[in-house]
């Protein structure tokens, strides 16, 4: 099962929001159509949205439109959200070579080609390392849905998830729940599951507890974006399982593609952080017009995180090698 492909001219995406009761393909075959599954997160994750933006730059050149509506549509793909650097990314990537429908399709295609191909050589590298780290009967704790769900197929922290399972150095999994839309809850159980992965699910400030308790060996998730600094921005949540990782003195293990480094953006500080609204929290029982602060995303400070995993490296300390080499 691909997660976002392009099938018969039109994307074609797993809507998240229906699982885990239901498994819906969405055919979408207009921008605005993307856009719309992109903001309501039916399509989500970093690497996911990369191939979105990527190919929802080929619907626009499908759509022969001039070159000002063609722009219109790259800038509110580019926009539809703000803090997983691969959505605009991707975008660009493909909208440089607009207006060819052609050459737009087969770039898109190479971007969500290389991603698959980017989750096999991060499961390999991040296996390898935590096995390094932790040793056989790992137990993990991660957040948020990192699997096959956020890229196009295995994923990125899951796909380490799996590989150690595969080589059957895995004792279980902790999956945090990931308030307040329960992308941990709903998805990583359920992709957990279906790979028959030993798990056990946690409100997300049970974490830092467990790994006090002596119940996790490493925390391993993904990012959205990681800084030249080295700083990582993931899923609301994460920064305190960093600082109960780090209490603990167990490693803090981050796992994305080269194509979730910005070194561009020099820190944490510069990154705009989504705030998805009252009514996702407000709207659970609180007293009605109660206002609320929603930052779907946070900032983890890179003297936080033992080691970043990508496609291509695993390294510690700023992303932009400026500290040192790569440590693997
Ligand atoms: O709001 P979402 O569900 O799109 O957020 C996704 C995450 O924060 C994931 O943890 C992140 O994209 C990591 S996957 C490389």
């Amino acid at each position: 099962m691909r997660t976002i492909d392009w099938i018969d001219g039109a994307v074609v995406i797993v809507d998240q929001t229906r699982l885990p009761g239901e498994t819906v393909y969405l055919r979408l075959e207009s921008v605005d159509e993307l856009v719309a599954a992109i903001q309501r997160l039916a399509v989500r994750g970093a690497p996911a949205l990369g191939v979105a933006g990527a190919l929802g730059v080929a619907l626009a050149a499908a759509g022969h439109e001039g070159a000002q509506e063609q722009a219109h549509a790259v800038h509110l793909l580019e926009t539809a959200r703000p803090t997983a650097v691969n959505l605009a990314r991707g975008a660009r990537r493909v909208a440089a070579l607009l207006p060819s429908f052609d050459a737009c399709l087969a770039e898109a295609l190479r971007i969500r080609d290389e991603e698959i191909a980017s989750s096999a050589e991060m499961a390999r590298r991040g296996a390898d390392l935590v096995e390094r780290l932790c040793g056989p009967g790992v137990r993990l704790l991660t957040h948020c849905n990192t699997g096959g769900l956020c890229t196009v197929v295995d994923g990125t922290a899951l796909a380490v998830v799996f590989e150690l399972h595969r080589r059957g150095k895995l004792a279980g999994v902790v999956a945090s729940e990931t308030r307040p839309l329960l992308q941990g809850a709903r998805l990583t159980t359920w992709e957990l599951a279906r790979e028959g992965v030993p798990h056990r699910l946690a409100v997300d400030s049970a974490g830092p507890f467990l790994m006090a308790r002596g119940e996790v060996d490493a925390v391993i998730l993904g990012a959205d974006r990681i800084c030249a600094n080295g700083d990582v921005v993931n899923k609301i949540g994460t920064y305190a399982h960093a600082l109960g990782a780090r209490a603990a003195g167990i490693p803090f293990i981050c796992v994305a593609p080269e194509s979730t480094v910005d070194l561009a953006t020099a820190s944490g500080a510069d990154v705009e952080i989504e705030d998805r609204g009252a009514a996702e929290v407000a709207g659970h029982g609180a007293p009605d017009g109660t206002a609320a602060v929603n930052p779907a995303f946070d900032v983890t400070p890179a003297e936080l995180v033992t080691a970043v995993v990508t496609d291509e490296r695993v390294f510690s300390g700023r992303a932009d090698g400026a500290n040192g080499p790569a440590v693997g």
